[in-house]
């Protein structure tokens, strides 16, 4: 059984001396349009299909990084958090793979621009930061698919998470995991925006990790996801193509209602919604069903994403005054 232990020191080549006092980086948050749901191996997150995403571009985190004695000192938005605290212990255990010997420590301060762990993929900027700080202070000048294997031992949607723009992670086949990194795609959709309904900003009760175990072993509609992955990639890269947004929302949306319908076809069943979630969605069906053009994506937590194009933003605004509009495109992006 291959560790992360090995795929690091083969990609850093033992390269764990910092070539400067510091290292700092930025990573976009990115929702995912096609989810990742479920692993074939959940030391390295190898998944069992591809997923496909869209970063927020100027969502994301900021990541400085250092090195200390006595033991690691995280910052998350400011605060310093206790050694137990579950975000420390989890970035900690992480750290341990870039320690040149035992007494290493780290000094990590990190703020994200949306709350973490509520669902809005603050897990995913938040390692791809990581490994960018990393490769910053110790100076490795690995390529992106290189760090994007690296994020991906930290958390799987962050191997998505090195570009703006729409991005492809593939799957890969390989046991030690070498051919599952992420590409970004060439193309561009000007016009697309995303809103974002934050109905909680609480921490979600069940980590994704913990809610795709609990999917995956066990008698669910899981078995029904990989086709149905496969026939959602193969739909949306043609829509991406033709710059179709209205289609690009309505595959998004079912794909992400069907990876809520494996979790709730789970036993025990797991549903990360609110009613709040609900009445949210059957205003955006009303909606629909009035004429507006917009589509839903959900990840795991109650939190509901809008996926539309820039000339339905006003009606949308009307719909939801609270809505936090991202354009994932921006006006210098090629
Ligand atoms: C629902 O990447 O947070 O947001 O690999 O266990 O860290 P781990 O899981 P994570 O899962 C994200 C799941 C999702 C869908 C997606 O972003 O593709």
């Amino acid at each position: 059984m291959i560790r992360a232990q090995d795929i690091v020191t083969q990609l850093t080549s033992h390269q764990l001396t910092p070539n400067k006092s510091e290292g700092t980086a930025y990573a976009p948050v990115n929702i995912a349009l096609i989810k990742y749901w479920g692993k074939r191996n959940s030391e390295l997150n190898l998944p069992i299909t591809d997923s496909l995403s869209v970063g927020l571009r100027t969502l994301g985190t900021q990541t400085r990084i250092s090195i200390c004695a006595g033991q690691d000192q995280i910052t998350l938005n400011g605060l310093l958090l206790a050694t137990d605290h579950p975000f420390s212990q989890r970035t900690s255990r992480y750290l341990d793979l870039f320690r040149s010997s035992p007494a290493m420590r780290f000094v990590i301060d990190t703020k994200n621009d949306v709350p973490t762990g509520a669902g809005l993929a603050s897990s995913a900027s938040g390692y791809a930061a990581l490994v960018l700080a990393l490769n910053d202070l110790f100076g490795w000048q690995l390529d992106k698919s290189q760090l994007s294997v690296l994020a991906r031992i930290g958390s799987g949607s962050a191997s998505r998470s090195l570009w703006d723009g729409l991005v492809h992670w593939q799957a890969g086949t390989q046991s030690d995991g070498m051919d599952s990194y992420a590409v970004p795609l060439n193309q561009t959709l000007p016009d697309l925006r995303i809103g974002l309904l934050t109905l909680s900003a609480k921490a979600k009760p069940i980590s994704s990790r913990a809610g795709m175990k609990q999917t995956v072993e066990g008698l669910s509609l899981y078995p029904a996801w990989k086709p149905m992955v496969d026939a959602h990639l193969a739909q949306i890269i043609p829509a991406i193509e033709q710059g179709n947004i209205q289609e690009i929302g309505q595959i998004a949306e079912h794909n992400a209602l069907a990876m809520h319908a494996t979790m709730m076809s789970a036993f025990p069943a797991l549903c990360y919604w609110l009613p709040e979630t609900l009445a949210t969605l059957h205003t955006i069906w009303a909606a629909r069903e009035q004429g507006l053009p917009c589509w839903a994506t959900l990840d795991a937590g109650p939190n509901v994403k809008l996926i539309f194009d820039q000339a339905a933003q006003a009606d949308v605004e009307r719909l939801f005054p609270d809505v936090q509009i991202v354009r994932p495109f921006g006006i210098n992006l090629p």
